[in-house]
């Protein structure tokens, strides 16, 4: 009778009249053609009730989980089917490919809203995980309060339960309600917070006839950035305690600069999500202590005691296992900051106005003058002692020419400094002529080409390992996070650099404040190791014009900017990424970094009045020291040779 009675039902309503749950073609159709567009790649995990022992043995529902399995397996998508279980769902949320999976729950299995719970209790609506529930309205129960009409209702008390689950925003739940048999409405549930109520978002539906139809395609971030004035906690950090009373004033900027720069970006981020912010000072940005726990703005954020980071933070290796990093830096660069030394100090510019090759030629010129001054002052010679007529020749010049006369009066023409032979015959004037107008172009071109070397900077220091052979001393900053990265270089010239010249042992360590680094390096052959544009704004304030010139930057920590920190598996970390974009592109980002960093000085002044010192004369004292050292020993031997002829006089007479 009562079989009966189902029997007519049936055929009389549109939905299949099923108590055992199904799985029929329109949900295989459904699941197959939603997925791509709302849940795009994915691995499937079925969790579903279906019973084989009801009043209708339904066949075709064993049927359909095999089909289901089948059109999956031909879309090459990995999936399992779990029935009437609740899996052990531990270990997964660390499964790397997470973001690939899809978890499907019937919601009308007996066990779903226990399961919701463990969900919730394992953390399973986070992102990247993905869930989709399956709720079939034709599970209808009769009710039979009026025997004249007996009504159909359905059950919808397990909703209830998303009063108390933490759906946070960065959650994908989405709930298929279907009302016929080839209708599904599709909405998606989250809550802004704890602190608030549960949404329930229509997202669109999906028939038969025409598939899906979405209301929007806009991501989830973009969706649900209202935060309903949801109290965010941050945390920013200052150093200089001063600083918190002027975080938007522009004031002391050299005094926590990144910090007051970021101070306005959180403000703009909170006010995106239309949150209020609840803010922690700390004073610095957390190290590991020796029990392996972090301190800080990192230790905030691995305890979750913080919503976002109000500072960004450098990529330590420690630290990636502890926070989440958005794309949202500040461009802030340390790096040694010098003078570089004037090419006379590195080089010996008397060399250097003349290519090789012009040195060369030179020479060849020389030993061809030589040669041919030696040999028409030869012939001068002889012509005239032949003719022994010029009466004046005889008085000038006494003797047979040597080749030390021809190499005095070649020294004496080619730097400019007179001598005392005067050619007589036409060809040694030719040649005495060649040689003066020669030499005196080439001293022209000589002598304007040192005074423009005198006056230049080198740009001989280029990377580190110049940094290190040169005669520069080095000095950083005192910051502590910059002691504690320069202890960490393994490589062998950032060792050397940070051993020998940062800490040398058993001497002071050139730990020292940013003035007076800057100041010795107005004064001294300095480079200071700090912020570059903390540096230079001390330099712009206090540097005469023309010594900003020549200023260079050689980068050491070689690390990344800092980044805005999050907590991980944060609920607001798209949104927030989101907002990192908007600020980058409104130019809200640039806007702060332009207040408060300031760019390199540019050098107008360049050709300043340059005294010379000992470093540029070195090559002329070294010169003539030698000269000096030269006649010495030849006096002495001069001297030995004259006593020793002396002797052998004596001891012959
Ligand atoms: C609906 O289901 C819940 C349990 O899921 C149960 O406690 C409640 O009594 C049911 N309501 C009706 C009207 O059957
Ligand atoms: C921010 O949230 C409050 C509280 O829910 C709401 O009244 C207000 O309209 C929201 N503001 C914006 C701009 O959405
Ligand atoms: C870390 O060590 C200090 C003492 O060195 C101790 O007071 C503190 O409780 C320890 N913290 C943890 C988390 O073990």
């Amino acid at each position: 009778m009562f079989l009966i009675v189902l029997c007519i039902l049936t055929l009389s309503f549109d939905c299949m009249f099923a108590f055992s749950n199904r799985i029929d073609d329109v949900i295989v159709k459904f699941i197959i053609e939603t997925m791509p567009i709302l849940f795009p790649p994915s691995r499937i995990s079925l969790h579903l009730c279906i019973s084989y022992d009801k009043i209708f043995k339904c066949f075709t529902c064993a049927h359909n989980t095999i089909k289901l399995s089948r059109r999956l397996s031909n879309l090459y998508l990995m999936h399992g089917i779990h029935n009437n279980v609740i899996p052990d769902f531990d270990r997964r949320i660390y499964d790397d490919l997470e973001h690939q999976n899809l978890y499907v729950l019937d919601l009308d299995c007996n066990y779903a809203s226990e399961m919701l719970r463990q969900l919730d209790l394992n953390r399973m609506f986070v992102a990247p995980m993905r869930w989709l529930l399956l709720q079939d309205r034709c599970n209808m129960i009769m009710d039979y309060a009026d025997d004249a009409n007996i009504t159909f209702t359905y059950n919808d008390s397990i909703l209830d339960i998303f009063e108390d689950l933490a759906v946070y925003p960065d959650s994908d739940v989405i709930l298929a309600k279907r009302f016929d048999d080839d209708f599904f409405q599709l909405t998606s549930v989250y809550r802004p917070s704890l602190q608030r109520d549960i949404i329930w978002e229509e997202r669109g539906n999906w028939t038969v006839e025409n598939s899906l139809r979405l209301r929007t395609f806009d991501v989830a971030s973009a969706r649900r950035r209202n935060l309903q004035q949801t109290t965010l906690k941050s945390a920013i950090v200052i150093i200089n305690p001063e600083s918190a009373n002027h975080l938007t004033d522009y004031k002391n900027v050299n005094k926590d600069p990144v910090t007051k720069i970021n101070y306005p970006w959180l403000l703009h981020l909170i006010n995106r999500m239309n949150a209020t912010l609840n803010l922690t000072i700390v004073s610095d940005w957390g190290y590991k202590d020796k029990n392996g726990s972090f301190d800080g703005l990192t230790g905030l954020l691995s305890r979750r005691e913080i919503d976002l980071g109000g500072t960004t933070m450098h990529i330590f290796e420690d630290r990636i296992d502890e926070v989440k990093y958005v794309p949202l830096r500040t461009d802030i660069r340390l790096s040694f900051v010098f003078r570089q030394p004037l090419l006379s100090t590195v080089k010996n510019i008397f060399t250097l106005p003349f290519e090789r090759n012009v040195w060369i030629a030179i020479a060849l010129f020389l030993v061809l003058v030589f040669c041919s001054l030696y040999t028409s002052m030869k012939w001068e010679y002889y012509r005239n002692t032949m003719k022994k007529s010029s009466a004046i020749w005889k008085h000038t010049n006494i003797g047979q020419p040597t080749f030390g006369d021809d190499l005095l009066v070649l020294l004496g023409a080619f730097a400019q400094q007179g001598y005392s032979y005067e050619p007589f015959r036409v060809s040694a004037r030719i040649i005495t002529f060649m040689l003066l107008v020669a030499s005196l172009s080439l001293y022209a071109a000589y002598t304007a080409n040192i005074v423009a070397l005198l006056q230049s900077p080198t740009d001989s220091i280029k990377t580190l390992s110049d940094l290190l052979n040169s005669p520069l001393t080095l000095g950083a900053d005192d910051i502590y996070w910059c002691r504690y990265v320069f202890k960490t270089f393994q490589d062998p010239i950032r060792k050397a650099i940070y051993e020998e010249r940062i800490e040398p042992k058993g001497r002071k360590s050139n730990w020292m404040s940013l003035e007076e680094g800057v100041k010795r390096v107005r004064n001294e052959t300095f480079a200071i190791h700090g912020t570059e544009s903390k540096i230079y704004r001390i330099m712009q304030e206090t540097y005469e014009e023309h010594e900003k010139c020549g200023l260079t930057e050689i980068d050491y920590i070689n690390m990344d900017s800092p980044y805005l920190p999050l907590p991980k598996q944060s609920p607001y970390l798209e949104i927030i990424k989101y907002g990192a974009m908007i600020l980058q592109e409104y130019g809200l980002k640039q806007r702060e970094e332009y207040r408060i960093f300031i760019k390199k000085p540019t050098c107008l002044n360049q050709g300043s009045f340059i005294s010379i010192g000992f470093t540029e004369c070195h090559f002329v004292i070294v010169a003539m020291s030698y000269g000096v050292l030269l006649s010495l020993i030849v006096f002495v031997l001069e001297l030995l040779w004259h006593k020793i002829i002396q002797l052998k006089k004596r001891f012959q007479l």
